[in-house]
């Protein structure tokens, strides 16, 4: 056994590092809470789909080296790491609501006895690490050392596993040398670059990383928008682009914008934060707004090749926010599919994996059980998040059900001639 480590919050990023430290030799300790999420996790029900993670927390539990608690307790006294992941959500005006992190900050200070690590792994504003450290020297017993880390996180829904053993760097926000070698032998079997930085620098890494990659994406969706006004091929313009090792070929697909609940929230943050140091963030407005622009271009496009959408019917195939997960949170699918109902159409939705969510946010919308019964027909076929399936669907059979055969594809998922030759009205992003 290496470390003795608690995970403070059951959310994606939470028990993502709490299986993945186990499945490298830890001893680690999830809580959460919500006890209802914490008994379901010890009867082996994962509350989010996450493709491997299941497995994961499974093979590690057998194995002795991953448990699960509602009670802080007994979790800080057994750690001498304590990662806090609990959720940031937006405030109203965009600032993240960090009162999750100081509540465990203060927990954890009181039930500390010896001395410990505390990281924080949540995406936190910068100057978070100071409040806690304030919060903890506050309420900790008086002879009990700490030192206070910065350790974002970087995996992606979807492949937050592989994302997470194999990042493209790990950046450790320390204060002292204690913490620096408490973190870089926890890393040690793992063979990415470490950048070692203050606890601030470390803060700002995550925002402005998540920040430039939503900036690639409204980039080359404002380039889709010239792309068909000029008609150049969007697809073409980001591969030329991204050949150049300087800009790198990822994040350079063209869609409906982004969503999810990182980017959107994350930005407003840092717009909040900025605009608090006393900055005006030009550059990150400017990201948000695009992203909104596109949903909405896309829905007028939908308009445009329909006229009126009042009774129209119209198939909407995905809702997640991305493929490979169930989360709908954010999700530019689902904005397009209250803006289609607000235009007066019938919505029928699938999506293979978040129906379950996606219902609650959907009420009038009718899901159906796959892609067939969803488009029967349709007046057009929307694409709003590319999952493979999509790929593989039989064209043949749904250009047979629907009633007229128009797909509009936000994800550019087929290739434009060949849809054509196959009869369809097929309109994309960017591509003519
Ligand atoms: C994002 C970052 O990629 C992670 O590095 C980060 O750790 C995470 O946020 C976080 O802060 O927790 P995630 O939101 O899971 O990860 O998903 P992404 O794969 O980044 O996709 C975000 C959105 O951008 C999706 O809606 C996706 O469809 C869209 N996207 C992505 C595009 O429209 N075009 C692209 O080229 C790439």
């Amino acid at each position: 056994m290496m470390e003795r480590i608690a995970v403070v919050g059951s959310g994606y990023v939470g028990l993502v590092t709490g299986s993945c430290f186990a499945e490298l030799g830890n001893k680690v300790i999830c809580v959460d809470n919500d006890s209802a999420k914490i008994g379901a996790l010890q009867k082996g029900k994962v509350p989010i789909y996450e493709p491997g993670l299941s497995a994961l927390i499974l093979k590690n539990v057998k194995a002795g080296r991953l448990s699960f608690s509602s009670d802080l307790r007994p979790a800080v006294r057994d750690s001498k790491v304590i990662f806090i992941a609990v959720g940031t959500p937006p405030r109203r005006r965009g600032e993240a609501d960090l009162t999750a992190v100081e509540n465990v900050s203060e927990e954890i200070a009181r039930y500390m006895d010896s001395y410990r690590l505390i990281v924080e792994k949540s995406t936190v504003p910068i100057d978070t690490g100071t409040w806690v450290e304030n919060t903890v020297k506050a309420f900790k017993k008086r002879n009990v050392s700490f030192d206070i880390a910065s350790n974002p996180e970087f995996l992606r829904e979807g492949t937050a596993i592989h994302d997470f053993m194999h990042p493209d760097r790990i950046v450790l926000g320390v204060g002292s040398d204690r913490a620096r070698k408490i973190l870089l032998k926890l890393y040690e079997p793992m063979k990415a670059p470490k950048l070692v930085t203050d606890v601030r620098s470390a803060e700002l890494i995550k925002h402005a990383s998540n920040s430039f990659l939503a900036m690639k994406i409204s980039f080359i969706n404002a380039v889709s928008r010239v792309c068909d006004l000029s008609g150049a091929d969007v697809e073409k313009v980001a591969e030329g682009m991204g050949l150049d090792r300087r800009i790198g070929a990822d994040f350079l697909k063209a869609g409906i914008g982004y969503g999810g609940f990182c980017f959107p929230k994350d930005l407003a943050a840092f717009i909040h934060i900025c605009e608090r140091l006393g900055y005006r963030p030009d550059i990150l407005k400017a990201v948000v707004r695009v992203n909104e622009q596109q949903k909405k271009f896309f829905v007028e496009t939908i308009k445009r090749r329909l006229w009126n959408l009042h009774s129209k019917s119209i198939a909407v195939l995905g809702l997640s926010f991305k493929p490979h997960t169930d989360d709908v949170r954010l999700s530019p699918a689902i904005d397009i599919v209250k803006m289609l109902r607000k235009e007066g159409a019938s919505v029928r939705g699938f999506d293979p994996k978040a129906m379950e969510k996606a219902r609650p946010e959907l009420r009038g919308v009718c899901l159906c059980k796959d892609v067939y019964e969803a488009v029967r027909d349709a007046d057009a076929v929307v694409i709003a998040t590319d999952w493979p399936q999509f790929k593989k669907m039989d064209l043949r059979r749904v250009k047979a059900l629907v009633k007229r055969p128009i797909i509009i594809d936000g994800r550019n998922m087929f290739d434009t001639a060949r849809m054509k030759k196959m009869g369809f009205d097929y309109i994309s992003i960017g591509r003519t």
